[in-house]
C-alpha cells in the first residue's frame, strides 16, 4: 500500500504535467493568445532584465515599437498588393482556410496540425457537416476590422469605427454586452471559439449547453470558427459545439471548421519571415486571413505591452478581464513587430489609443 501511495504521489505531477503540456499549448492558443500579452514577459530576452523591475525597460521597448508606428497612416497600393499576392500564393486563405467538403473529400485524412501522426479519417458523418463550399465566396471585402482583446481597447471609443467595417473578425468569444459596445462595437461577422474556452466557461459542453447557444446571440449571424483539427483531444468539443448549435436550431451562427493545412501554410509562411514560435497566434492569423479577403485591414486591440502608448498608464491583459496570461508565449512582441513592420510599409492599419468619432 505504502509503495502504491509512495508511486502515486510521484507519478500524480508527472501526469498533471504531461496533460497540462498538452493542453497548454491550446490555452496559449486560445483565450491568452490574441496578441497582446503581459509585458512582463516582453524583457526577458535577456535575462539581465529581470534585475529592471517594472522600470523603464518596458518604456525603452515601447518607444522603439513606437519608432515605426504613425498615427498619420497612409496605405501604400503597391506595398499591399504585394503581401497580398505573396500571401495568397502559399497560403491560399480563400479556398483553404476553412476545411470544406470541396477540399477535404469523403475519405481523405485531415491531418493535425499539432499532431501529424495521427490524421483523423473523414467519414460520412464528418463530411457532412462540412462546409459546402468556403465561406468567403470569392468576395473581396472593402474594409476588415480584426478586433483583438487587448487591454489597449478599453476605454478607446473604437465601437462606431469597428462596426464601421464591412467585415468584423473577433478572437475567442469575447464579450460584447453594453459596458463595451462603446470601445469595441457590437458588429460581428466571424468569431473564432478555442477548445480551451469551451472547457472553461461551457463545462466543455458536457453539461447545459443552453448557455452557450445564448451566450452567442451578440454575434448575430456570424461565422463561428473552430480551431478543431489542431490535435485530436480538441475534435470533440469542437464537435460537441457544432452539434450543440445544430441540436437548438441555432440558424443564426453558421460553425465552420480552421484548416489544419492553412495553419501549416501559415505557419510556414511568418516562420521564413523570422518568426520562429510554434504557430502563430490567434491575432495573427485572422489577421493573415483578413489580408487575403479584405482591401483594407484594420487591427484594433493589438498591443503587447501593459503600459498605454500615450501616457503610460497600465493597461490591463484583455479589454473585460486582466487575467494572466500563460507563458511559451514571447512571440507575441515579435509578431507585433512584423505588424508593426507592415503598418509602416502602408500594409495594414493597426490602430493604437483613442478612435476619433466618426460622422457619417
Ligand atoms: C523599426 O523599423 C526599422 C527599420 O525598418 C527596423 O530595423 C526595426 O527593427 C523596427 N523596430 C521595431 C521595434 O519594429
Ligand atoms: C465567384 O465568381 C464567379 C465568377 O466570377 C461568380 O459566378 C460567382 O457568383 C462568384 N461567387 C461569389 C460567392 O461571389
Ligand atoms: C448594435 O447596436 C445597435 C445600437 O445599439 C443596434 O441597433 C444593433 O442592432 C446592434 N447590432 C448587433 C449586431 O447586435
Ligand atoms: C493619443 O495620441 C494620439 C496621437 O497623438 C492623440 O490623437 C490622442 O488624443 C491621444 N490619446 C490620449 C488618451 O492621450
Ligand atoms: C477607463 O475609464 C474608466 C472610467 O473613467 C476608468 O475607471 C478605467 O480605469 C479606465 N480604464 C483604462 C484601462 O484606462
Amino acid at each position: 500500500m505504502r509503495v502504491m501511495r509512495t508511486l502515486m504521489l510521484w507519478l500524480l505531477p508527472v501526469i498533471l504535467l504531461c496533460s497540462f503540456c498538452s493542453v497548454a499549448f491550446w490555452i496559449f492558443l486560445s483565450n491568452n493568445n490574441v496578441i497582446p500579452q503581459p509585458s512582463s514577459r516582453i524583457p526577458q530576452k535577456s535575462s539581465e532584465t529581470k534585475s529592471c523591475k517594472g522600470c523603464s525597460k518596458d518604456n525603452v521597448l515601447i518607444a522603439k515599437a513606437l519608432e515605426n508606428y504613425s498615427h498619420k497612416w497612409k496605405r501604400h497600393e503597391a506595398n499591399f498588393k504585394k503581401f497580398r499576392s505573396l500571401l495568397s500564393s502559399k497560403c491560399h486563405a480563400v479556398s483553404k482556410a476553412v476545411v470544406t467538403q470541396n477540399n477535404t473529400p469523403l475519405g481523405s485524412n485531415v491531418i493535425y496540425d499539432g499532431e501529424r501522426r495521427k490524421p483523423l479519417q473523414v467519414t460520412q458523418a464528418l463530411f457532412n457537416i462540412l462546409a459546402k463550399e468556403q465561406p468567403f465566396g470569392n468576395a473581396t471585402w472593402e474594409s476588415c476590422a480584426v478586433v483583438g482583446n487587448g487591454g489597449i481597447l478599453a476605454n478607446s471609443s473604437c465601437g462606431e469605427e469597428i462596426n464601421s467595417a464591412q467585415f468584423v473578425i473577433r478572437c475567442n468569444l469575447p464579450p460584447l454586452d453594453n459596458r463595451y459596445e462603446k470601445d469595441v462595437g457590437n458588429k460581428t461577422n466571424l468569431v473564432t471559439a478555442n477548445p480551451s474556452i469551451l472547457h472553461e466557461k461551457y463545462s466543455g459542453l458536457m453539461e447545459r449547453r443552453r448557455p452557450f447557444v445564448e451566450s452567442l446571440r451578440p454575434y448575430g449571424q456570424a461565422l463561428l470558427l473552430l480551431p478543431a483539427f489542431s490535435y485530436g483531444h480538441n475534435t470533440p468539443v469542437s464537435l460537441r459545439a457544432f452539434y450543440t448549435l445544430e441540436d437548438f436550431g441555432s440558424n443564426n451562427l453558421l460553425p465552420i471548421f480552421l484548416n489544419p493545412e492553412y495553419l501549416r501554410r501559415l505557419s510556414k509562411f511568418w516562420r521564413e519571415r523570422g518568426l520562429n514560435s510554434v504557430r502563430p497566434s490567434t491575432g495573427l492569423i485572422m489577421a493573415s486571413l483578413a489580408l487575403e479577403i479584405c482591401s483594407n485591414v484594420h487591427l484594433y486591440g493589438f498591443w503587447p505591452f501593459n503600459k498605454h502608448p500615450n501616457d503610460s498608464r497600465p493597461i490591463t491583459n484583455h479589454y473585460y478581464d486582466d487575467r494572466e496570461s500563460k507563458k511559451n508565449v514571447h512571440s507575441m512582441p515579435t509578431e507585433f513587430e512584423h505588424l508593426l513592420k507592415l503598418h509602416k510599409q502602408g500594409v495594414i492599419r493597426i490602430h493604437l489609443g483613442e478612435c476619433q468619432p466618426t460622422h457619417s
